[in-house]
């Protein structure tokens, strides 16, 4: 059995050498010399190969192309000059996960594609994520042997954990419950980083009362497309909003949203893992995967920075509105949230909980019914409705705790933040506030 093998190499002398090599070794075979990256995709998506070699400095190779690549099932060997450090880190942190150096030895070539068709289903663990966009770049010293460059040294010896605030259309106060939490979670002495990934425009930044048409989640995921976003650059990016706190601003123009790669996104926020204990993402509302678009990993999804984020989130905060259209609306798009999260943790939290919008009685133990009812929900955490301390957010740019410190809803957000915190790693359920019997 022979490995069907193509190859993307920018220079001719360097695609002919590589070609006769392919030839010398028995358990390869090269079914396509492709002309460049777009040839490439279009022939990996056709299943012509099960791996591709690609030279370094072949034009528009990026992290999306390598992902793409891998997505369909195709094994990526890097091909660089010999001695060639740099060229080498970069291909890693664009995900190359096996390197040969020219002029290519036959055999280690076919070891290096064995490993790269062997190892596809690795290819995307959050340990390989780590491992790229930990590393320098550019490598401190071009000519320093490989194994010297390690990855610069992380502030904490434990990841921090994703935490996605998600919620149907609507306005439940995703964003509210986002930017306050993330608040909580510094005030009560935890590093914080709050990341608007709302591809539908982001408000984090105008909550808290920051300026910014840079967008900086979208800087952060060019840089992690081009396999450049290392500690260095990430602290740039991040702006310091309150003690602990960094934000990574949001696209303001909805017509943004390509711009948060699937890809880069879950890169960024392993990066940001490393640099907080908390890592608290306003995400999209919407879930929906077009059955058409769902098939073609090609085409860019408005929903892909959604699910990245779903999928790499360890605790996902679901807002509904309290009254009885929201809740109607979260526990239909519920159902979706359960399709797009492999795993982890859902705490829902019901928002803007108010007397008269549900009945006329008490609407904590009505709204606890209904979710146990409809959904088998039987812990949730409430937040009162509360329009006096928001809308003084609104108007200043501030957080809850600077304009209505003593308000009901800054102190529900801060109950989820105080839980969150003291949640050991192995068990949340100690998280949830047991709906049973609250009043
Ligand atoms: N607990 C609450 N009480 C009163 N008003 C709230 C509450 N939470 C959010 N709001 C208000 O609801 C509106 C939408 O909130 P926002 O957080 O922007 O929603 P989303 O991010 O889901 O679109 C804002 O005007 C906000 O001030
Ligand atoms: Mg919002």
């Amino acid at each position: 059995m022979t490995i069907p093998v193509m190859t993307a190499i920018a220079d001719p002398r360097r695609e002919a050498e590589l070609a006769a090599g392919v030839d010398g070794g028995s358990e390869l075979t090269l079914v396509r010399r492709c002309v460049d990256i777009a040839d490439l995709l279009a022939a990996a998506a056709a299943g012509l190969a099960q791996a591709v070699v690609v030279s370094e400095d072949l034009r528009m190779l990026d992290a999306a192309a390598v992902r793409r690549l891998t997505d369909v099932g195709v094994g990526v060997v890097g091909l660089v000059p010999g001695g060639d450090a740099s060229a080498e880190h970069r291909l890693r942190q664009l995900g190359v996960g096996q390197i040969v150096a020219a002029p290519v030895d036959p055999q280690l070539l076919g070891e290096a594609v064995s490993r790269a068709v062997g190892g596809l289903d690795r290819d995307h663990s959050l340990d390989r994520i780590l491992d790229w966009s930990a590393a320098p770049y550019p490598p401190r010293a071009a000519a320093a042997p490989i194994a010297a460059a390690g990855p610069d040294p992380l502030p904490q010896l434990e990841p921090g954990r994703v935490i996605a605030v998600w919620g149907p259309a609507g306005a439940p106060g995703r964003t509210t419950v986002a930017v306050n939490l993330a608040a909580e979670l510094a005030d009560l002495g935890a590093e914080v980083i709050a990341v608007d990934a709302d591809s539908y425009g982001g408000t984090v930044a105008h909550l808290l009362g920051v300026l910014d048409e840079a967008a900086g989640l979208a800087a952060a995921c060019r840089h992690a497309n081009h396999g450049m976003l290392d500690a260095a650059s990430f602290a740039g990016l991040a702006l310091s909003v309150r003690p602990r706190l960094r934000l990574l601003t949001g696209i303001t123009r909805a017509d943004r949203w390509p711009e948060l790669r699937p890809s880069a996104l879950t890169t960024v926020l392993a990066r940001a893992r490393t640099q907080a204990a908390f890592v608290v993402v306003d995400c999209g509302f919407c879930l929906e995967q077009d059955e058409e678009l769902a098939y073609d990993t090609e085409a860019p999804r408005r929903n892909g920075a959604t699910l990245a984020v779903l999928d790499a989130a360890e605790v996902t905060i679901g807002v509904a509105a309290g009254d009885p259209v929201g809740l109607a609306r979260y526990l239909r798009a519920r159902s979706e949230l359960t399709e797009a999260r492999s795993s982890g943790e859902l705490i829902t939290v019901v928002n803007r909980v108010r007397r008269g919008a549900i009945g006329p009685g008490d609407p904590q133990p009505e709204i606890a019914a209904a979710l146990e009812r409809y959904a088998g929900i039987t812990t949730a955490v409430m937040v009162p409705d509360d329009p006096a301390a928001t809308d003084a957010a609104l108007a200043e740019g501030r957080l809850l705790c600077e304009v209505a410190p003593k308000s009901a809803v800054r102190h529900a957000i801060r109950g989820l933040a105080a839980r969150l915190i003291d949640a050991p790693a192995a068990s949340r359920r100690g998280i949830l506030t047991a709906l049973r019997g609250t009043r």
